[in-house]
C-alpha cells in the first residue's frame, strides 16, 4: 500500500512518485489549495492538493484531523520561503494526485499537539490516541530496543530464555497476591506470580545453568509513581556463581544498555553497605547525583536540656542528625514551613534549623528557633562538624531512627530537586550487606528481600539472633531508583527450613506452602543466585520520564484500574456460580 513512511520522504526523492499512508495531522485551506500534514510514526509530511485534481481536491476538502488516508503523489522541492528546517521533511512536499479516505474519525477527544491540556485521565481513556504522539512512540520504541538489547546480551552470554507459569502458587515478594479462582477445584485459587523467583531456582536444579526471562509480575500493593500492579522484570538466574559474578554481569548489561540506547557512559558503580547508605543518605536507594549527606550529632546532644534532641540521643533506636544546605539563605521562611510539612509526611514532628548568617558573630550571627535550648559550646561543635559557612542552613531531625532516615533522606532529595543541586546527570551504585530480617512489630520477623536469600553466618547464629544476621543480597540503584535486586540463594534445605522458622512458619505450614521447593533442595540443588531488574523503571530512566505509566503501553491508574477497558469490572452471576463464588457486598 505504501512506498515510503511519511516522515522519511527527503529531497533525494524529488520527482519520484510515492504512495503514503497515515493520519491527517492538520488540514489547512490556503487560497484555493489544501495542505494536509500527514503523519505516521516516522513523522509528518506536507501534501498539497490543488483544484486541478478535481476528485481528490474535493475529498481533501472533507478530511478532518485523524482521518486515515492513503495518498499517491509526486515529491517536489518546496519554494525557498516555504522550507521548514524544523521538519525532517521540511525541504519537500508531495503534490497529491489521488487521495483515498481509508477511515474517518470523529473529532478526537484531544488534539495530539495539545495533549498536555488534556488530563491524564483522558489520555488513559483514549490511550490508543495518546500513543500516536511522537514522545509516546519514542518511549515505546525505546522499550522495545531495551528488551532487544537485553536478549542479545544474555543470549551472547549463553543464557536460556524460559517461560514460567502465570497461574501458580503464591511467590512471596512482600506484596499481596492477585488470586484467580479455579472452576474445576471449587474454593481453590491460583496466585499470579509476584516474580518467577521459585521457578527460576527450580530451573537451576534442572541444570539449565543460566536462565533469563522478560517476565510479567503482579503485585497488589500501594501504587506510586514508580510502581504498577503488573510490571515487567528482566529476570536472571545462574548456577555455580558468586555475588561478584552476578554483579559484574548485571553491571555490564546495564552499562551497555545506557551506552547503546542513549549514548550515556555510566560512571563506575560504587558499592555501599546498607548501613553506610542509611547513615549517609537516609535510604537504601541513595541518589548519588549530589552530596547533601546526613551527619550524626547524637553524641553532642546527649546532655542538652532540649528534650526533643536529648531524648532520642539517649535512645539506641533513635537518631539525631543534621543536614547542611550550602547557601541555604536562598530559602524563605515560607519555604522552610513547606519543608516542615513535607517531612511530616515521613513522621517527623518538626524540622529544627539553624541559619548561619555570620559565623564570626557567635550566637548573634545565627538565627534559629532552637538556639535558646542549646548551650553555645554545643552549637559551635555542631557547626564545626558540619563545616558550616556563612549563609548555610542546617536542618535537624531527632526521632526514631527510621523516622529521621526517611525524613532527612526525603528532604535531601526534595532540596536537590527544588534547587537543582545535581552535580552529575547519572549516578549508579550497588547497595550490599542488607540485613536478612527486619522486625515488623514486637515479635514478628520478615525477610528484607525474600525468604530464599542466603543469610550470612551459620544456621545456629541465625536462630539465636535473627536481627544480627546479614544477607548475600545486592540492589542496583540509579539516580535514587531501585532498578534491580537479587541475591545468592539458599540451596541447603535445613537452612531454608530454619529461615521459614524465623519467619514464624511452622514446619507444617512451610511444607504446605513450599514443600515442593524443600523437596527439590533435597534432590541435587546446585548453589545458585541471580537478580531481577524492573524493566519499566529502567526504561523510565532511559527515556527521561518520572512516571512509570509513560513507558507502559496500557498502564493502570493509582487505584489499579484500566481507564480504557474499565477493568476491573463486574462479571455475571453465571460466571460466579461456575466458580463457586459469592460476593459479599
Ligand atoms: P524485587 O522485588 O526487588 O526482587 O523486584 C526486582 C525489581 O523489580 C522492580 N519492581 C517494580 N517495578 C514496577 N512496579 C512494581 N510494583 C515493582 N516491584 C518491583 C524494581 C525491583 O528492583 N525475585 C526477586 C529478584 C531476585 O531476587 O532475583 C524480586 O522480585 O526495579
Ligand atoms: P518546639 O519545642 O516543639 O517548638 O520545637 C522547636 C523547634 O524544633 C521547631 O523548629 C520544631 O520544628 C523543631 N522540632 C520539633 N520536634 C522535632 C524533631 N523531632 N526533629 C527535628 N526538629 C524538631
Amino acid at each position: 500500500m505504501r512506498s515510503h513512511y511519511c516522515g522519511e520522504v527527503r529531497s533525494d526523492h524529488i520527482d519520484e512518485s510515492v504512495s503514503l499512508c497515515g493520519w491527517v495531522h492538520r488540514r489547512r485551506d490556503h487560497g484555493g489549495v489544501i495542505f494536509l500534514d500527514v503523519r505516521d510514526h516516522a513523522g509528518l509530511v506536507q501534501v498539497v492538493f490543488d483544484p486541478d485534481t478535481v476528485e481528490s481536491f474535493a475529498l481533501a476538502d472533507q478530511v478532518r484531523n485523524e482521518f486515515v488516508v492513503a495518498i499517491e503523489g509526486r515529491v517536489r522541492a518546496r519554494e525557498a520561503a516555504a522550507v521548514n528546517p524544523k521538519m525532517n521533511t521540511g525541504e519537500i512536499e508531495v503534490l497529491g494526485q489521488t487521495l483515498t479516505i481509508l477511515n474517518r474519525s470523529k473529532t478526537p477527544p484531544f488534539q495530539l499537539d495539545e495533549y498536555s491540556e488534556a488530563g491524564e485521565d483522558v489520555r488513559l481513556r483514549y490511550r490508543y490516541i495518546d500513543l500516536r504522539r511522537p514522545d509516546m512512540q519514542y518511549r515505546m520504541r525505546l522499550r522495545s530496543a531495551a528488551t532487544h538489547f537485553v536478549r542479545n546480551y544474555l543470549n551472547d552470554q549463553r543464557f536460556v530464555d524460559l517461560e514460567t507459569p502465570i497461574l501458580t502458587k503464591a511467590t512471596p515478594e512482600g506484596a499481596r497476591d492477585y488470586l484467580v479462582p479455579s472452576r474445576v477445584h471449587p474454593g481453590n485459587f491460583y496466585a499470579l506470580p509476584q516474580s518467577p523467583q521459585i521457578f527460576k531456582q527450580l530451573l537451576m536444579m534442572s541444570g539449565f545453568d543460566r536462565y533469563y526471562q522478560i517476565a510479567r509480575c503482579f503485585r497488589d500493593e500501594d501504587l506510586r509513581a514508580d510502581r504498577q500492579p503488573e510490571f515487567t522484570q528482566i529476570d536472571i538466574e545462574a548456577a555455580f556463581v558468586s555475588e561478584q559474578d552476578i554483579m559484574d554481569l548485571a553491571e555490564k548489561m546495564v552499562a551497555g544498555l545506557f551506552k547503546e540506547l542513549i549514548d550515556v557512559t555510566l560512571p563506575a558503580f560504587p558499592v555501599l553497605s546498607y548501613k553506610e547508605s542509611i547513615r549517609r543518605f537516609g535510604s537504601d536507594r541513595p541518589d548519588l547525583r549530589f552530596g547533601l549527606e546526613i551527619v550524626d550529632i547524637e553524641d553532642l546532644m546527649a546532655d542538652v536540656e532540649f528534650k526533643v534532641f536529648s531524648g532520642p540521643a539517649n535512645d539506641p533506636d533513635s537518631r539525631v542528625a543534621a543536614l547542611k544546605l550550602p547557601q541555604g539563605d536562598r530559602l524563605s521562611r515560607k519555604n522552610i514551613d513547606d519543608l516542615t510539612k513535607f517531612v511530616a509526611i515521613y513522621g517527623a514532628k518538626g524540622l529544627a534549623y539553624i541559619k548561619v548568617n555570620d559565623r564570626s558573630g557567635g550566637m548573634a550571627g545565627l538565627q534559629s528557633p532552637i538556639l535558646k535550648f542549646l548551650p553555645e559550646a554545643v552549637v559551635h561543635q555542631v557547626l564545626d562538624r558540619l563545616d558550616a559557612e556563612d549563609n548555610d542552613l542546617i536542618f535537624f531531625g531527632a526521632d526514631k531512627a527510621s523516622v529521621v532516615n526517611d525524613a532527612l533522606g526525603a528532604l535531601r532529595c526534595r532540596l536537590a530537586e527544588d534547587l537543582n543541586l545535581y552535580e552529575k546527570a547519572w549516578a549508579a551504585c550497588w547497595v550490599i550487606d542488607f540485613p536478612m530480617f527486619e522486625q515488623t512489630d514486637a515479635r514478628a520477623w520478615t525477610a528484607v528481600h525474600h525468604p530464599f536469600t542466603h543469610p550470612t553466618g551459620s544456621v545456629e547464629e541465625m536462630l539465636a539472633d535473627p536481627g544480627a544476621v546479614g544477607s548475600r543480597a545486592y540492589d542496583m540503584v540509579i539516580n535514587g531508583y531501585e532498578v534491580g535486586g537479587g541475591s545468592i540463594r539458599v540451596h541447603d534445605p535445613d537452612r531454608q527450613r530454619a529461615i521459614f522458622n524465623v519467619l514464624a512458619l511452622s514446619d507444617e505450614a512451610a511444607q504446605s506452602k513450599f514443600g515442593f521447593l524443600l523437596e527439590a533442595l533435597e534432590l541435587g540443588a546446585p548453589p545458585h543466585g541471580g537478580i531481577a531488574f524492573g524493566l519499566d523503571r529502567l526504561v523510565m530512566l532511559l527515556s527521561g520520564t518520572k512516571a512509570i505509566r509513560d513507558v507502559i503501553a496500557f498502564p493502570k491508574t493509582q487505584t489499579a484500574t484500566c481507564l480504557l477497558t474499565a477493568a476491573p469490572g463486574e462479571v455475571d452471576g453465571k460466571q460466579l456460580r461456575e466458580l463457586s463464588i459469592k460476593t459479599n457486598l
